[in-house]
């Protein structure tokens, strides 16, 4: 049933409405003022925001590329977020809306509740000794308290790291141990599908020999029995009506270049990266992306259905929203359960003006037909927005027609959690291109280069690389700063390497392709494929196996496992079974492998390392290029 795509407009224009509501109509002027002196451009953002202490130095490049923004000055993120909402117009305003997955709990929050909520965790957290620096581990699900864990830990200027709560113990325990977090935030179990998973045991299992943590704050939510040990783990709830809990809580002035949270992500190798950002930079960052992009007002609804594992959580759903004012709302399941309708009947109680998702998403929601969508009142919908993976047109014309109802922009927005912020995007009054993520954000330059690092023309596929430095840009990976200057920065001398392919159309449009390295986007999530073979490996029967990503229709990459088993072993479709389950209980049910492949060897190369990239030519039966270097 669908059209041709040639029939189809491949630009699309804002509509009356949306130009006459733009903040920024004139996107052009903007783009040229920022491109002639992007340090202004930032200084002046960031003076829309408060400071206890100016900064002195708005850029400081002298150690690039360790980069340090807003230099001398003192802030918090939390000062910004929520405590200059309290003394203004905003302290009423709601700022956080939940729904629970059973649809039968409702929790609203104003800026004054949400300042309550905070002030009483953070006031927990000091009693249990965090103090300024310490790191703090955070495995909840898509509740309110993630909110508040966050915001608590940066509001004492402690360093938060998330690790999305579908990771499995050893996964969680690698980034335990490597943060060295002294107390880890949890919930007895997280609601998935009408069914509980078990958070807490995991954390148990994760802890047990933890040499680091002392406390476990454990929230109830699901009511599922769990094992309290009696001097490490505390009920959240039973802390909270101790004294200790009670009375304001002062919000900590740091420095702009104190860090704000550690976040873990996948790269080439097994271990993952900790990607490290700071309370000025970012916060200057993401305020300001998201209120260019969006258009944020006072009148709108914003919801993002990311978790705030992932770095879209950390910076539009938590912390960007808020440093706007913003009232953002948060659901707590996933998007067809227990019907596919369920996002769009939450849009319409709610009247979400504007609806932030990931393509994988919509091209699911897309398989169930309009009928789902369109029994729906959707007209409070003025915004939509898309991040993670490359958006297929007909999936964007999708969202763009049937739940945009024609009138709704797009912005897709290129990122990554090493940026912090949006680096391509467009704002609203820009004309639009379906499967393009538009433009570099003001202030930045993006170029794509040939493998020596060589600008290509026009039109011509190679590697991302961006230009300038950007206030929310990492910092470095914790402790890890030869590895931050090898990934990033010695690519390419003088730029930041991106890891995607990419190309620029002739008006100057980006059009991101995918990553070109080991890492695989499966439904948005980022996964690496050493990950996936460590985990897959510590299966008794598996010798030795590769793992890479093949398109696929609705979650843009599966995963696809070769694997050489060990004597004694056959491949059957049981062995399947039990190496996917093994995966999911070692790394995470998001890394289950889609096909295992039995083998009897991998191709390697004659020093041993795996040819992933042949593999994956013969899979889709393309040209397997230079095999001079094969063994064999
Ligand atoms: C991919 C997610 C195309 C890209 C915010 C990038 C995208 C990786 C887009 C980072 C987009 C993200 N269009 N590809 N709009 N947004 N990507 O760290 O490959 O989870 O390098 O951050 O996602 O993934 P990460």
């Amino acid at each position: 049933m669908t059209e041709p795509q040639s029939d189809l407009p491949d630009i699309y224009y804002p509509d009356e409405t949306t130009l006459k509501n733009a903040r920024i109509r004139d996107w052009q002027q903007v783009e040229e003022e920022a491109a002639a002196d992007p340090v202004a451009y930032w200084e002046k953002r960031a003076r829309e925001l408060t400071w206890s202490k100016p900064w002195t130095r708005t850029l400081d490049d002298d150690d690039a590329p360790f980069f340090k923004w807003f230099v001398g000055g003192k802030t918090n993120i939390v000062t910004n977020a929520i405590d200059r909402h309290l003394d203004g117009p905003h302290k009423n305003k709601l700022a956080l809306l939940w729904q629970s997955e059973d649809g039968k709990e409702t929790r609203t929050f104003s800026y004054f509740s949400l300042n309550r909520a905070v002030t009483k965790m953070a006031n927990v957290l000091k009693a249990l000794g965090v103090r300024k620096g310490d790191r703090v581990t955070i495995y909840l699900p898509r509740i309110p308290e993630v909110f508040f864990a966050m915001l608590a830990c940066a509001k004492l200027g402690a360093v938060h790291s998330v690790i999305f709560a579908g990771f499995s113990a050893d996964a969680l325990t690698a980034r335990i141990d490597d943060s060295e977090s002294k107390v880890v935030i949890t919930a007895d179990g997280s609601w998935i599908n009408g069914s509980v998973f078990p958070l807490k045991d995991i954390v148990d299992q994760a802890v047990r020999f933890s040499p680091t943590v002392e406390n476990v704050l454990v929230i109830k939510r699901t009511g599922s029995e769990v094992t309290m040990d009696p001097l490490r783990d505390h009920w959240y709830h039973d802390l909270t009506a101790l004294p200790i809990a009670r009375g304001a809580c002062e919000t900590v002035q740091v420095d702009a270049e104190h860090p704000l949270f550690i976040l873990y992500t996948s790269g080439s190798t097994g271990k993952p990266k900790a990607v490290l950002h700071t309370h000025g930079g970012y916060m200057v960052g993401t305020y300001a992306t998201l209120r260019d992009t969006f258009d944020l007002n006072d009148g709108d609804r914003y919801w993002c259905t990311a978790d705030a594992g992932w770095i879209t959580g950390h910076s539009y759903v938590v912390y960007g929203p808020l440093l706007n004012g913003a009232t953002s709302f948060m659901y707590e399941g996933g998007p067809s359960y227990p019907h596919p309708d369920r996002w769009w009947s939450l849009i319409e109680h709610y009247g979400i003006t504007t609806f932030y998702t990931a393509p994988t998403a919509i091209r699911s929601l897309m398989r169930f037909g309009d009928a789902w969508v369109n029994r729906h009142d959707l007209s409070s919908l003025r915004l939509l927005g898309t991040v993670g993976e490359p958006i297929n047109p007909e999936a964007w014309r999708w969202f763009y027609e049937i739940v945009g109802q024609g009138r709704c922009p797009i912005m897709d927005t290129w990122w990554q959690t090493e940026t912090g912020m949006f680096q391509i995007a467009g704002v609203p009054a820009m004309p639009q291109k379906p499967g393009s993520a538009g433009r570099p954000i003001f202030g930045q330059v993006a170029e794509i280069v040939d493998e020596k690092g060589d600008p290509v023309p026009d039109g011509t596929e190679g590697f991302l690389t961006l230009l300038n430095p950007w206030p929310a840009m990492m910092r470095t990976l914790y402790r890890d700063d030869q590895r931050y200057l090898d990934t990033y920065w010695n690519v390419y001398a003088g730029r930041y390497a991106t890891g995607d392919s990419a190309r620029r159309d002739e008006d100057g449009y980006y059009w991101v392709i995918g990553r070109t390295d080991d890492i695989i986007k499966v439904s948005g999530h980022r996964l690496g494929t050493a990950e996936v073979e460590s985990a897959i490996t510590s299966h008794s029967a598996v010798a030795e196996a590769a793992a890479i990503g093949l398109p696929h229709e609705i979650k843009g990459n599966a995963i696809h496992v070769y694997a050489v088993l060990n004597p004694g072993h056959q491949g059957s479709r049981e062995m399947t079974e039990e190496l996917r389950a093994h995966v999911a209980t070692h790394l995470s049910p998001i890394a289950k492998p889609d096909e295992i492949i039995y083998v009897e060897s991998l191709p390697k190369t004659r020093s041993g390392k795996i040819m992933r990239r042949v593999l994956r030519a013969r899979a889709l039966g393309q040209d397997e290029g230079d095999l001079s270097t094969l063994d064999g």
